[in-house]
Formats: C-alpha cells, sequence, structure tokens
C-alpha cells in the first residue's frame, strides 16, 4: 500500500497524547543515570508516531512511563478520554515479547483478552484471526519455546493488536522479524491503525521505516533523551522511491549521527 492510498481516519480518530518535560533518573550501580530530561512531545489523535533515537536515549523509558508502567519524576502525560469519557484503552508490544511459557500462542493472547473480560468462545476466535494476520497459521498450539525470535516477538504483535487498544505502544517491534513478514505487517498496521481510530507510538531504529510509517517522526537526542526534532512528512514523502523520502532520511541519519551520546551527555553522577 503507497501511504497516499492509506485510509482517513473515520469517526473517533483516536485520543491525543501530551507528553510534558518528562524526567527520570535510574540509580545505578555507578550512581545516578539520567534517562529522559525536559522531554515533551505531542501526539495528535490517531496519528501514527515513530520515535528514532541512540541506543539508549530512553525510548523504552518513555514507552513505560506513557503506559503506565513505570512514574516520571517530574512532568506529565495526559492521553485524552474516548467519546464516553472512559479512559483510552492502551496495549504494548514490548522490545522483549515476555510471552508466559507455559502457554500457547493462541493460549497466551486469549489471556489477555479474558483478563479484559472477553468471553472465552469470543476471545479464541479473535486470536485465531490475529493469529493468522501476523501470519503465524499452523502455530496456535506451538508454546513460546518452539518459535524463532521474529515469530514470538509477532505473537506479542497479535496479542496487542486483539485488544483493539485506542492507543499502541510499540518498542521495535519488528526488530527480529524478517523482511518479508515485515513488509507484510507494516501494511497491516497501517491499514488496521488508520480504520480503527488508534494513536500509535512506534519506537524504530530504521529510520527510514520511521519515516514510511509516520505521520510525525520524533528524533531524540542521545541520553539524557529529549525529543530535538519533529518531523512531519507528506503523503508524497513517504514514497519510498521519492526524493523527498531520501531527503528526509538522510537529515535525520545526519541528526542522529551528530548526537551519539558524548562523555557531556552520558548523565552520571557519583
Ligand atoms: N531498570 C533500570 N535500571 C537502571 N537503569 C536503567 C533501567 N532501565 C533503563 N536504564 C538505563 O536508562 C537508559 C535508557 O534506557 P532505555 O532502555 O530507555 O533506552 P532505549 O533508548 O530504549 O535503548 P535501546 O534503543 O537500546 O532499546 C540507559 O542508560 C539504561 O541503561
Ligand atoms: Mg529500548
Amino acid at each position: 500500500m503507497a501511504p497516499d492510498q492509506r485510509a482517513e481516519p473515520r469517526g473517533w480518530a483516536g485520543p491525543e497524547i501530551r507528553i510534558r518535560d518528562v524526567a527520570l533518573s535510574y540509580e545505578g550501580r555507578n550512581g545516578r543515570v539520567q534517562a529522559l530530561a525536559d522531554c515533551s512531545l505531542t501526539i495528535p489523535g490517531g496519528a501514527f508516531a515513530c520515535l528514532v533515537g541512540p541506543s539508549g536515549c530512553g525510548k523504552s523509558t518513555l514507552l513505560d512511563i506513557v503506559a503506565d508502567l513505570a512514574r516520571a519524576d517530574t512532568g506529565l502525560i495526559e492521553i485524552d478520554a474516548t467519546p464516553s469519557g472512559a479512559p483510552a484503552r492502551l496495549a504494548v508490544v514490548f522490545q522483549r515479547p515476555a510471552l508466559f511459557p507455559w502457554k500457547t500462542v493462541a493460549g497466551n493472547i486469549v489471556f489477555g483478552l479474558r483478563t479484559h473480560g472477553m468471553p472465552k468462545a469470543e476471545a479464541q476466535r479473535r486470536a485465531d484471526a490475529f493469529i493468522s494476520l501476523v501470519g503465524l497459521d499452523g502455530f496456535a498450539h506451538a508454546y513460546p519455546h518452539e518459535l524463532s525470535g521474529g515469530m514470538a516477538q509477532r505473537v506479542g504483535i497479535a496479542r496487542a493488536l486483539a485488544l483493539e487498544p485506542d492507543v499502541l505502544l510499540m518498542d521495535e517491534p519488528f526488530a527480529a522479524v524478517d523482511a518479508q513478514n515485515r513488509a507484510l505487517l507494516q501494511e497491516e498496521l497501517l491499514r488496521i491503525t488508520a480504520y480503527a481510530g488508534k494513536t500509535v507510538l512506534f519506537v524504530t531504529h530504521d529510520v527510514s521505516e520511521a519515516v514510511y510509517l509516520g505521520d510525525v517522526v520524533f528524533v531524540m537526542s542521545g541520553r539524557p533523551g529529549r525529543i530535538i526534532r519533529t518531523v512531519t512528512p507528506s503523503a508524497a514523502e513517504r514514497d519510498r522511491s521519492s526524493g523527498g523520502f531520501a531527503r528526509i532520511t538522510a537529515e535525520i541519519f545526519d541528526l542522529l549521527a551528530h548526537r551519539k551520546p558524548s562523555t557531556a551527555d552520558l548523565g552520571v553522577s557519583a
């Protein structure tokens, strides 16, 4: 699917996410590590936002804070409620898929749905549909130890998508997925998120993936991570064969190349 063929969001686009002046430090063995400082960004409702930045700059930490799995030292996270007034439903695809080893592929997905109160038969039907969507037909009854890294990652993606969340947080979801499945999953993800009204925050190391998928691309500095550039590629610029695509990816590469963590921003104090 070419970017300009993306479906327009229908009805409610999804919640807006606002991150304001977030800072978080970890107490490490060698002192305090400032992971994030003055980190601010806004994702419009229904937008597909990509986050790129050097390794260790705090991308996963930021996702954890948005998912309420970690508490910022300072700053604010605001996620709009749904039109009914209910809090937005949120799902996370973790950098490491963290599957229950004693549950099958289907069992892992059904478990997530059942904890949200879905009846068993419906959960099983939905698990089957999303197993198929991520290309794992025939593996519903396999256990995690029988899967490759890329297959396990796809189970994590299916588990999150099956929840039909309003907010989807994805931490390098395709990193271990082979090129062919990656291309298929990128298209599916664009289709699902555009039609179903979801706001997405998608972390990737792959700059061209970010420019292809992102309505907006946030570029982070080295640690302590903060947003140093916000890029909003047009539909024409998301076309991988266009000059605009090449120019934007080159600009982001350049920014990242000049923002490698230096001793000045290691943020380690005794
Ligand atoms: N639980 C923790 N305890 C102590 N330090 C941590 C913890 N989690 C992360 N850090 C540190 O915080 C910084 C940011 O880590 P984070 O995992 O958010 O980076 P990242 O941008 O996701 O990196 P990558 O691209 O390699 O996944 C790193 O210096 C890391 O060592
Ligand atoms: Mg990470």
